[in-house]
C-alpha cells in the first residue's frame, strides 16, 4: 500500500546569506522538499568569494528559477544594509518565512573591525526584523553562535545559562540580536527562533575555519597551528544536521526562542586532526600555539531542547570529515 504523506503547504522563504556555507546548503534543501527560496547575498570578500559564485553555480546547479521549475531559487546580489533593496524584495516576492543566515562570522576578524560587525549583524538585522513586522512575515529565524556562551565554565551550555560576558565583538553582536528578536517578538509578536550553532562543518565550508585549513595545510605539507596546544574540545556539527535543525525550527513557528544546535559528542581539537590525518593518508605537522584572543577552549552544547522538537543530530565527525575531503579533493581536483 502506498504510504500516505503529509501534504505541506509550499512557502516563499527568504535566505539570507544564501551564497554562503550554511545559506547554499539550506537553499537546497527547501527547494529540494518544494518550496521557493528567494536568496540575497552581497558576496563579500571575507574570504575568496569564488566558492560562494561556485555554491551557486555547481551545489545549486538547475535550481534557478523557471518556467520548468516554479520552485527554484532567485538572487539578489545585494546587501542586507540596503533598506530600499529590502523593501523592494518583501514588496515583490511575497515571503512567507525568513532564515537569516548572512553575517560577518568570524571570531578573530572581528577584533579587527568591530564596526562592520556591528554594522552587518545588529543594524542590518533590525532592518530585516522591521521589514518581517511590516510584511507580516510568519517565521523569522536566524543564526546565533555558540560564541555567545564565552569563558562560561558550567558544561553543557544551556540555554538557560547566564551570557552576559562576550569575549569577541562578535559574540557580543550575535548575543545583541537575540535581544533584538526578543523585542520584535515580545512587542510585534513576530515569532523568532535564534539557533546557536555550534562549530559547523561539512562540504562546501568556509576557507577561514579549521577543517578547511588544516586539510589545505596537511595537503601541503605547511604545518598547522594547534591553538590552545591542543587543549580545546568542541560540538563539530555537519552541516546536513544543521540544515535539519533550520528546518525543524522553521516549520515549527515558536513565538520566541533561542535554541543550541550541536552535534551529541564532545570531541578534542587533537581528535578532530587524528581523523583529518587519517582520510588524507597523511601526517600533520603540529606547531603548537597559546590560545588566541577571542577563543573559546571548550563549547559543548545541551541539545534537549532541539531534540524536544523530534531533532537529532545524525553524522559523527568520522562519516563526515570523509564527506569534506572527498568534496574537498573533487573541488580542488586532487588525486
Ligand atoms: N559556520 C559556523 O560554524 C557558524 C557557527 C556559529 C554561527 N554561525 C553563523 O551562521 C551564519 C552562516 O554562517 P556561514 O558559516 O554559512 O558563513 P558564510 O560567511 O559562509 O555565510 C554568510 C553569507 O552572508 C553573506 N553576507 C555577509 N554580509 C552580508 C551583507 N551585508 N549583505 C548580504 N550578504 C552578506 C556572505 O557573503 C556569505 O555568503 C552566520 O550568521 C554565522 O555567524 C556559523
Amino acid at each position: 500500500m502506498a504510504k500516505k504523506t503529509e501534504k505541506r503547504k509550499k512557502q516563499t522563504v527568504l535566505v539570507t546569506g544564501g551564497a554562503g556555507f550554511i545559506g547554499s546548503a539550506t537553499t537546497k534543501a527547501l527547494i529540494d522538499r518544494g518550496d521557493r527560496v528567494v536568496i540575497i547575498d552581497n558576496f563579500n570578500d571575507y574570504y575568496d568569494p569564488t566558492i560562494k559564485e561556485d555554491r551557486i553555480k555547481v551545489l545549486l546547479k538547475g535550481y534557478k528559477k523557471s518556467a520548468k521549475l516554479p520552485n527554484g531559487y532567485t538572487i539578489y546580489r545585494g546587501d542586507i544594509r540596503d533598506a530600499k533593496l529590502l523593501e523592494k524584495i518583501f514588496k515583490k516576492e511575497k515571503i512567507d518565512k525568513v532564515v537569516h543566515l548572512a553575517a560577518m562570522a568570524g571570531v578573530r576578524n572581528s577584533l579587527r573591525d568591530p564596526g562592520l560587525y556591528v554594522d552587518v549583524n545588529i543594524v542590518a538585522t533590525t532592518l530585516l526584523l522591521d521589514m518581517a513586522v511590516k510584511y507580516k512575515i510568519k517565521n523569522f529565524v536566524y543564526a546565533s553562535s555558540s560564541s555567545v556562551y564565552g569563558n562560561n565554565t558550567k558544561l553543557p551550555f544551556s540555554e538557560s545559562d547566564p551570557v552576559d560576558t562576550p569575549i569577541s565583538p562578535y559574540a557580543a553582536t550575535k548575543k545583541a540580536t537575540e535581544l533584538i528578536a526578543h523585542v520584535y517578538s515580545h512587542i510585534y509578536k513576530l515569532p523568532t527562533t535564534g539557533l546557536r550553532f555550534f562549530t559547523v562543518y561539512g562540504p562546501w565550508g568556509r576557507p577561514d575555519m579549521a577543517l578547511f585549513l588544516f586539510t589545505r595545510s596537511i595537503l601541503s605539507g605547511e604545518p598547522i597551528s594547534v591553538f590552545n596546544r591542543g587543549k580545546m574540545s568542541r560540538n563539530f556539527t555537519y552541516v546536513d544536521d544543521i540544515v535539519a535543525g533550520i528546518l525543524t525550527t522553521l516549520d515549527a513557528n515558536l513565538p520566541y526562542d533561542v535554541v543550541n544546535i550541536g552535534g551529541d559528542r564532545e570531541e578534542t581539537l587533537l581528535r578532530f586532526i587524528e581523523v583529518i590525518e587519517e582520510n588524507l593518508g597523511k601526517k600533520a605537522k603540529r606547531k603548537l600555539m597559546p590560545i588566541q584572543p577571542g577563543d573559546v577552549p571548550s563549547t559543548v552544547a545541551d541539545i534537549a531542547k532541539l531534540r524536544k522538537l523530534g531533532w537529532a543530530p545524525t553524522t559523527q565527525i568520522e562519516r563526515g570529515i570523509e564527506q569534506f575531503v572527498n568534496w574537498y579533493k573533487m573541488y580542488y581536483q586532487i588525486d
